[in-house]
């Protein structure tokens, strides 16, 4: 399996499976002598954690990550950094179902065509428990961008659309409550409704919003890897994700070329910013501004039907423990990505833009 590695110079790889032994990383690349808080890294895969709320997937992980390397005294050391999270939870049984049959629009029947075997406990490779390595590599990265601030947060749940742009919010509100919206009269309906989806047995989707603020002028290596490429592949890479926009997004074809254009201030700043804050693939020291898409997910504790391996139809019904909604769970895996994002194209902005 190629493309378990991600980043040019500031570049994490990422191991493990649902139900193995341990999920983890190795981070290089990371500049020495950055001060690393633990506690904010713990607390950024508590953020992500099974179990948080009544909300998400009721698997319960404690998710402590045990680093074996590249930090020393409480400060990175420029070697590679070594980390894992044990897996304690695992219900293999909960999995028996799909042993021998495809759960539809999950990666079982693809990863049995391609591989011609697979560990199907938990959706093995391909579950979103892997994303916890990128959260824990995307919180150091975090700390080596001081200074520049990374939001997001739920915008939709189905219908339930946060009509506010991005400076009308509190973002000290997205942690106030359990799906991270930081409207809290619109987060109370987007919760009651994702209760209601999972007494149905059922999942919806969703969009996160980020905001990434103090962005130096600068990133960004036209052609092939413009800011905004890289941020579209982060985005597309985390499990469930449909869609990416950025600026002005799909909505900005509706504007004329006159309305559109960000006009300029003496400084070089804009009037306006549909540009969400990258030009010519470049960043522009505006904010940068995007949202995710992700898909209602595949788990629904519903009888539904399917083929086995042998192209048989079969009737079978989801168990186990799943998220009826992921958007909560995956506001850190998206701020993680950016982070890593960010963190790559600084470095690459100092090595190679002299
Ligand atoms: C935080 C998070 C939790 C997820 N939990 C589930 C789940 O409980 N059940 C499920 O079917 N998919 C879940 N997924 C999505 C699957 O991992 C994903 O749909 C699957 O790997 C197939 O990939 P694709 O949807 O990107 O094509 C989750 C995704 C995220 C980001």
């Amino acid at each position: 399996m190629a493309g378990n590695t991600f980043g040019n110079l500031f570049k994490l790889s990422t191991f493990g499976e649902s139900h193995g032994a341990a999920i983890g990383g190795v981070l290089d690349g990371c500049p020495p002598g950055i001060s690393i808080d633990l506690k904010a890294i713990q607390k950024e895969l508590d953020r992500r954690k099974p179990g948080q709320s009544a909300i998400v997937t009721q698997r319960k992980e404690p998710d402590t990550v045990e680093f074996y390397s590249g930090i020393f005294e409480g400060k990175t050391t420029g070697t590679p950094i070594g980390f894992a999270i044990h897996n304690t939870n695992q219900k293999s049984g909960d999995y028996t179902h799909i042993k021998d049959s495809y759960r539809p629009s999950h990666a079982d029947y693809v990863y049995d065509q391609k591989y011609g075997f697979r560990d199907y406990r938990g959706g093995g490779r391909s579950s979103a428990r892997e994303t916890a390595s990128r959260v824990v590599a995307g919180a150091i990265a975090k700390q080596f961008l001081s200074g520049i601030k990374i939001n997001a947060y739920v915008s939709q749940v189905g219908d339930l659309k946060l009509a506010k742009d991005y400076q009308e919010l509190d973002f000290s509100l997205i942690e106030s409550n359990p799906v991270r919206c930081p409207d809290p009269v619109m987060a109370s309906k987007m919760e009651e409704y994702i209760k209601e989806v999972r007494k149905e047995g059922d999942t919806i989707g969703g969009v996160i919003s980020c905001v990434i603020q103090n962005v130096p002028i600068g990133l960004g290596e036209p052609v092939f890897d413009k800011l905004h490429a890289e941020l579209g592949k982060a985005m597309l890479s985390i499990n469930a994700v449909k869609g990416f926009e950025y600026g002005s997004g799909f909505e900005g074809i509706k504007m004329k070329g006159s309305e559109h254009n960000d006009q300029y201030n003496p400084d070089g700043s804009t009037k306006t910013n549909y540009s969400g804050g990258i030009q010519g693939g470049i960043s522009n020291g505006m904010d940068i501004y995007f949202n995710v898409a992700f898909k209602p997910v595949a788990t629904v504790i519903q009888p539904y039907e399917t083929i086995d391996k042998e192209g048989n139809t079969v009737m079978t019904k989801g168990k186990g423990r799943h998220d009826p909604c992921v958007v909560p769970r995956a506001v850190p895996i998206v701020e993680a990505m950016a982070a890593l994002v960010l963190a790559d194209y600084s470095l690459l902005a100092r090595s190679i833009n002299l």
